[in-house]
C-alpha cells in the first residue's frame, strides 16, 4: 500500500466506527454462544423482517461460506449451478461449490456480467438425460462483479423465468446494499427474485458479518446443520450481530454504499472524456472499470492501490468504499491526468 486511499477494494477500507463501537457496546459480560444470545436473536428478526425472509436469516463470517450455503440450501445433489463466468462463485473461491458441495457450475460468458433469460437457456441441454448434471439452480450477483446492477424489471423477468423453468434462484448479495442505494428500492424488493439470498455487510463497514437469507421456510430446514458442517458457525456470535445491528440502524449501510457509489461516479465523471482512459462497464455501483493504456497503469501503480483487472485487455478496477473521500478521488484523478499527459 501505498499509504494513500486504496482503489484496489472495497475490502482494503477499515471498520466504520459506527461498527466499532457496537462491538465493544457488546463485549461487557457474557453471552451464550452460537448465536443463542439476545442480541442475534434481535438483529436476525430485523434482518428477516427487512427482506420478508420466511425461512430466516443465518449469520457468519464470510461472503464465501454465505455463497456456498445459500447454494447448499438450494441444490439437490446431483444438481448443478448456473453462473456467469465473472461470478465470485466461479473466479475467486478457490472451487470452493464445487469442492463442498459436489456440484457443477455452468458458466455463460455474460458481457456485463449478467444473466438473462436467453443466457441461462443456452446452459438448459440436457435435462432429464441422467448422463447430465442437471441445472437446478440460477446463481446471479447484485450488484454484479463488474460494477453493474439489473434493473428490478430485469431481476422480475429472471425470477418469472427460473420459476416456470424449475430452476431455483441464489443472489450473491456481497454488495446488495450498493445495488439497493443505485436503485433507490428497498432490500426486499431485490429480495423477491431469490430463493436463497447474501448479504454483505463487510465491504460495507463491518469488520466481517455476512448473512444468508432463505426466503421460504420449506427451505430453511437444512441451513442450520450446513452452516455448522461447513464451519461458519462462530461462536461469538454476539459480536457479528452487533456489526449488522449497528448497519441496520438508521439504515447505516444505506448511507455506506451511497456515498460509495457516489465516489465511483465522481471518478468515473472525473475521466470522462480523458484521452487514453475509456470506461468499460456501466458505473451504478461502487467500481470504475477502465481500459488504460499498460505504461499509463505502470505509472499510477507507483503511487496508488488498485487491481488490473485484465491484462491482455489492459482494464484496471478501481473501487470505492464508505470511507472513500472525494478529496481522496480527486486527489487521484490529478494523478489520472498527469499520468495520462505523460
Ligand atoms: C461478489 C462477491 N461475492 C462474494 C464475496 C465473498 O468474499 P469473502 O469470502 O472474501 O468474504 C466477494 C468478495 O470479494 C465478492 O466480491
Amino acid at each position: 500500500m501505498t499509504g494513500r486511499k486504496s482503489f484496489g477494494s472495497d475490502n482494503h477500507a477499515g471498520v466504520h466506527p459506527a461498527v466499532l463501537r457496537a462491538i465493544i457496546d457488546a463485549n461487557p459480560g457474557d453471552a451464550v454462544a452460537y448465536g443463542a444470545d439476545e442480541r442475534t436473536g434481535q438483529v436476525t428478526a430485523g434482518l428477516r423482517e427487512a427482506f420478508g425472509a420466511d425461512g430466516g436469516a443465518f449469520l457468519m463470517l464470510t461472503g464465501s461460506g454465505a455463497n456456498v450455503l445459500g447454494l447448499g440450501v438450494l441444490l439437490r445433489r446431483y444438481e448443478a449451478v448456473i453462473c456467469a463466468e465473472s461470478a465470485h462463485i466461479n473466479t475467486d473461491e478457490c472451487g470452493a461449490p464445487e469442492r463442498l458441495l459436489g456440484t457443477k457450475l455452468l458458466t455463460v460468458p455474460a458481457a456485463d456480467g449478467k444473466l438473462s433469460p436467453e443466457l441461462i437457456t443456452e446452459r438448459l441441454t440436457g435435462r432429464g438425460d441422467e448422463h447430465f448434471a442437471q441445472p437446478g439452480v440460477v446463481a446471479i450477483t447484485q450488484s454484479t462483479e463488474l460494477g453493474t446492477c439489473y434493473t428490478l424489471a430485469e431481476l422480475r423477468k429472471l425470477a418469472d423465468f427460473c420459476r416456470a423453468s424449475d430452476l431455483r434462484v441464489f443472489l450473491d448479495g456481497a454488495r446488495l446494499a450498493n445495488a439497493a442505494a443505485y436503485l433507490d428500492c428497498p432490500l426486499a424488493e431485490l429480495a423477491e427474485c431469490a430463493d436463497a439470498l447474501s448479504f454483505g455487510a463487510t465491504k460495507n463497514g463491518a469488520m466481517g458479518a455476512e448473512a444468508l437469507l432463505v426466503m421460504r421456510s420449506g427451505l430453511a430446514a437444512d441451513a442450520p446443520y450446513l452452516r455448522k458442517q461447513q464451519t461458519q458457525l462462530t461462536s461469538k456470535m454476539r459480536f457479528v450481530a452487533a456489526q449488522f445491528g449497528a448497519l441496520l440502524h438508521d439504515d447505516l449501510w444505506r448511507a455506506n454504499a451511497a456515498h460509495a457509489n457516489a465516489m465511483a461516479r465522481r471518478l468515473a465523471d472525473g475521466v470522462a472524456g480523458l484521452d487514453g482512459v475509456q470506461i468499460v462497464y456501466p458505473v451504478q455501483a461502487n467500481a470504475v472499470f477502465a481500459r488504460l493504456r499498460p505504461r499509463h497503469i505502470a505509472a499510477l501503480q507507483r503511487e496508488w492501490t488498485f487491481h488490473v483487472w485484465d491484462e491482455r485487455e489492459s482494464v484496471v478496477r478501481w473501487m470505492t468504499a464508505f470511507d472513500t473521500s472525494a478529496a481522496d478521488v480527486d486527489a487521484f484523478l490529478d494523478s489520472i491526468r498527469a499520468a495520462a499527459d505523460r
